[in-house]
């Protein structure tokens, strides 16, 4: 089957449920409340197709974007072509990166923190460290483990109806190996366009990530604090275990 990263607008499409002028408003919320450094450039991780890069550039910061898919990068790239002098986009793993500037706010969206161990995640955490000024915040969305790893389904449309296109998504997570705390994350997207029916899959290994051995990874062995997290992007819904979780939002400060 095909990649659905390979094919970055049928990926747009299929994750187009967000409201991203709202979550970039919670953005520059989290920024204004919690920053320590004023912000003018953003880092996004696992950028893939920016769905919030034009907002992000449109409200004045300069957008770089990492990505390890050529394709999406390039994709990215013809989105941004209007934008030029405000976007960097990098072909480079999240694992271990490098930049040529500290930036002033790092993010990773739509819990895209694609690590397979512990290794993996300590290094990470060291490379986002190095490229972001002391003070300056790495905003999480739904990067941590608030459920226990039980299989996980999901199904939802989307439609693009200037463009006649209707997207039927199938979300699965399943249990791999609990010692390595890793599980298989599917999505499976069929797309219509036009009447012409195709079939894209994601499939990926992925370790998931506790809250307590998340703030052990960030505050402990790495040189960030634990601001805070919230339930549902929601600032005043802050999580305390009770709740069923959507999309937490976490927020570390590097020190
Ligand atoms: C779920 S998509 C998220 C895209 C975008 N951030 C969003 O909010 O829609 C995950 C992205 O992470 C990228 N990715 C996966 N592993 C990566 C890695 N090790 N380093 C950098 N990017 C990675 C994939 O290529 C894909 O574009």
């Amino acid at each position: 089957m095909r990649s659905l990263y390979n094919h970055p607008k049928y990926y747009d499409l299929a994750f187009s449920y967000r409201n991203i002028t709202s979550e970039v408003d919670t953005i520059e919320k989290c920024i204004k409340i919690y920053s320590k450094v004023p912000v003018q450039t953003v880092l996004e991780l696992g950028c893939g197709s920016c769905p919030h890069m034009l907002e992000i550039v449109k409200r004045g910061y300069t957008y770089v974007g990492i990505d390890i898919n050529p394709r999406m990068i390039q994709y990215s790239l013809e989105k941004a072509y209007n934008h030029q002098d405000k976007v960097k986009l990098v072909q480079a793993s999240m694992v271990d990166f490098e930049l040529d500037h500290q930036v002033d706010f790092v993010c990773t969206m739509l819990g895209s923190l694609y690590v397979q161990n512990t290794e993996q995640l300590i290094s990470h955490f060291h490379s986002v460290s190095k490229i972001l000024k002391s003070g300056g915040l790495y905003f999480l969305d739904w990067c941590v483990d608030f459920s226990p790893l039980t299989d996980v389904s999901d199904y939802w449309t989307t439609e693009d109806s200037l463009l006649n296109i209707f997207t039927e998504v199938n979300y699965r997570l399943r249990l791999h190996n609990i010692v390595e705390q890793l599980y298989t994350e599917t999505v499976d997207v069929k797309v219509t366009e036009n009447g012409r029916v195709r079939k894209f899959r994601e499939s990926h290994l992925r370790r998931a990530i506790y809250p307590q051995e998340f703030v052990l990874a960030s505050t402990k062995l790495s040189p960030f604090e634990l601001v805070g997290w919230w339930n549902n992007w929601n600032l005043n819904k802050p999580l305390t275990g009770k709740e069923r979780n959507v999309r937490p939002m976490i927020l570390l400060r590097r020190l």
